[in-house]
């Protein structure tokens, strides 16, 4: 009797145990459409941690989608550390304010990418397994690949891809599917793009190199009346992963201050002085684990309050993605975020968006969606 009860004992310990590494797992992929169990997990996980590849929105990853030709170019920009860039494509699909613009300028001036000759890039274009290989190989110096890989359906690999396939196979960054075929022109999906960036950057023995964040994202916001603040807190519950910060002026805006009918009021003087910089209280801690930043603001006359300033100029934003938001009586954001540019030249900036104070939820959500970061 002693001895069953306490083989049972052992038997719930043994299953407990066996149950608590699954769950820190499931923790830790961060992504509501990734599950511990996946077999990609570890790739995907790699890319996210290595800032090579972020979410979908809404915590998801989105593992199952079809990668597109705009976001490869976008990863392969990171892993090359987001060089400068200084020549600009001239692609009719890719539109100026593109989060995927720079990194396009960037694959046309190494020869990465050269469009389809109809002045297309194909942005949108889902990316095809022979592709990905190709984009791989060419960012890899386009070496020769030691010996043919018998595919079943060699046949089917486009000439200008053999190389890469080949080369791809040998480092083992690409396997092939039941049958022994690579199905090349099979559309690849966000988990397999995922996975053979990670098993090229291991191969190369490299640390990726973006100094990444790491795949966090920071919503920073100034709000006297709580209306960008309730704005904030929608692209919050739209991105329940990213960490809320208010920046909170050392000496608090009185509504005197705010009056914007006494030209000589707090505010109305800090905006009318270029060389104004209100305290801010507080600090971001450790503004290095992020790797996008939204930042809110009210509207005063037209521009963001001074105290933006005083925020951009207090962190190092380079690498980072910067997401301007503002609310205001009927003004439009206008220039008030591309005025805020030249305080952090160094991060990527997208387009803002201003919000009355009232917008619902689903419209934020609907706009943080239509970000892929
Ligand atoms: C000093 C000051 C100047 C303002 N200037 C403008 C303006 O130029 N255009 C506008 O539409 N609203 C303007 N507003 C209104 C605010 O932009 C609007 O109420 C905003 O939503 C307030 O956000 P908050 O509650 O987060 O502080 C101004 C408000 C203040 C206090």
């Amino acid at each position: 009797m002693h001895r069953k009860v306490i083989s049972l004992i052992l038997s719930v310990l043994l299953v407990i145990c066996s149950a608590l590494p699954a769950q820190a797992a499931v923790s830790d992929t961060g992504f509501a459409d990734v599950s511990a169990s996946a077999w990609y997990v570890e790739a995907v996980t790699y890319c996210r941690d290595n800032g090579l590849m972020s979410g979908t929105g809404n915590n998801n990853f989105s593992p199952d989608s079809t990668a597109n030709r705009a976001m490869l170019v976008s990863v392969l920009y990171r892993q090359a550390g987001s060089p400068a860039v200084t020549s600009t494509s001239n692609f009719t699909d890719v539109p100026a304010n593109a989060y995927y613009k720079t990194a396009v300028d960037w694959g046309a001036s190494t020869g990465l990418v050269s469009g389809y000759g109809s002045g297309r890039f194909g942005s949108n274009d889902p990316v095809t397994r022979q592709d990905l290989a190709s984009f791989l190989w060419r960012a890899e110096g386009r070496p020769t690949p030691g010996q043919t890989q018998a595919f079943a359906d060699a046949n089917l690999i486009a000439d200008y891809a053999v190389s890469a396939v080949n080369w791809a196979r040998e480092k083992g960054i690409i396997s092939g599917k039941g049958g022994n075929r690579f199905d090349p022109r099979g559309h690849a999906t966000r988990a397999e793009m995922a996975a053979m960036l990670m098993r090229w950057v291991q191969g190369k023995g490299e640390t990726p190199s973006p100094a990444p964040g790491q795949g966090k994202t920071l919503i920073a916001y100034f709000s006297c009346t709580n209306n960008t603040e309730n704005i904030a807190n929608h692209i919050k519950s739209a991105l329940p992963g990213a960490d809320l910060y208010e920046i909170t002026p050392q000496q608090p805006y009185t509504s005197a201050d705010l009056n914007y009918n006494n030209s000589d009021s707090r505010a109305n003087r800090e905006q009318n002085d270029p060389a104004a910089r209100p305290a801010i209280s507080g600090s971001v801690s450790d503004m290095s684990q992020y790797d996008v930043v939204f930042i809110g603001y009210p509207i005063w006359w037209g521009q963001a309050p001074k105290i933006i300033s005083t925020f951009l100029e207090s962190y190092d934003f380079s690498g980072k993605t910067i997401i301007p938001f503002c609310t205001s009586g009927s003004s439009p954001i206008g220039s008030s975020a591309t005025n805020l540019h030249s305080l952090a030249p160094s991060a990527g900036w997208k387009d803002g968006r201003r919000f009355s104070g009232s917008a619902a939820q689903a419209d934020v959500q609907g706009w943080v969606n239509s970000h892929s970061f």
